[in-house]
């Protein structure tokens, strides 16, 4: 049974990996922005509720990251995986966006990863095994631009790219910790996100990551990685 910190988990990918972790028997801290405002949450830890913590946190809020660990860490908590899942898009390309929405995706996908790792250290070092799963995309991948489907979400392209280089950066400097980093792309899936045009359906996707997860020990640090476990060229 391993602890697993998930941020974004009030629907989409977050909710359906803390449905799927905690089905297996791992224990879910599964963080939201708005804890008292999540149904479809609230009826997945009805099944095991012994398995899932439901936590304040909005990776956008410095304070509310930093809560969040302190109050683990006060009931002596550990966490031996967390996925930086949290994330938002804005499919405007380079005519069309805006700097307040460019500057937002950014301070989702890449400051509150960024934020959410820092504070999470101190309590990933419990762990024997501690990962670290930054939820990135293909369409941060710098060398597919051209050959892949999908493109023009340029701030969002951007800001995978940037949380790619945290995953290989912090991979290396938390080597010595034994914390491994990777970046997992999820493939394209059916979320508010994804829309309804993806190729996998929700709960396709993350168990294409669980099975990922249970062949952790194969994957090296500072990977980028798709659904499939296979490599990714950054
Ligand atoms: N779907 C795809 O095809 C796809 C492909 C590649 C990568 N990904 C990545 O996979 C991850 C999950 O995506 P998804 O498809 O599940 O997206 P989604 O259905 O739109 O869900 C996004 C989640 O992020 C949360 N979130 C947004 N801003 C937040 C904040 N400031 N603080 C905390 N949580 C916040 C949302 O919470 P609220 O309910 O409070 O808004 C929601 O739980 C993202 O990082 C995304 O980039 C998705």
């Amino acid at each position: 049974m391993k602890k697993i910190l998930i941020t974004g988990a009030s629907r989409g990918i977050g909710l359906e990996l803390t449905k799927q972790l905690s089905t297996i028997g791992h224990h879910v801290y599964a963080t939201c922005r708005q804890p008292n405002r999540v149904n479809q949450l609230n009826s997945i830890k009805s099944v095991s509720p012994e398995n899932i913590q439901i936590l304040k946190m909005d990776v956008e809020d410095e304070t509310s990251i930093e809560e969040c660990f302190r109050h683990l860490e006060c009931k002596n908590e550990k966490i031996d995986i967390l996925f930086n899942n949290a994330g938002i898009i804005d499919w405007n390309d380079l005519h069309e966006i805006s700097a307040t929405s460019a500057e937002k995706i950014y301070k989702v996908n890449l400051v509150g990863s960024l934020l959410v790792t820092k504070y999470a250290l101190s309590i990933l070092q419990k762990s024997s095994s501690p990962t670290i799963i930054n939820l990135s995309s293909r369409l941060g991948s710098i060398s597919l631009r051209g050959e892949t489907q999908l493109g023009g979400a340029i701030a969002y392209q951007c800001s995978k790219a940037a949380l790619n280089m945290l995953t290989k950066q912090s991979s290396i400097d938390l080597k010595s910790k034994n914390i491994k980093v990777i970046s997992q792309s999820p493939g394209w899936v059916k979320t508010e996100m994804g829309g309804e045009n993806a190729k996998y359906e929700v709960p396709e996707s993350v168990s294409k990551i669980i099975s990922t997860l249970q062949n952790l020990d194969k994957i090296e640090t500072g990977s980028f990685i798709g659904e499939d476990g296979i490599a990714i060229p950054w």
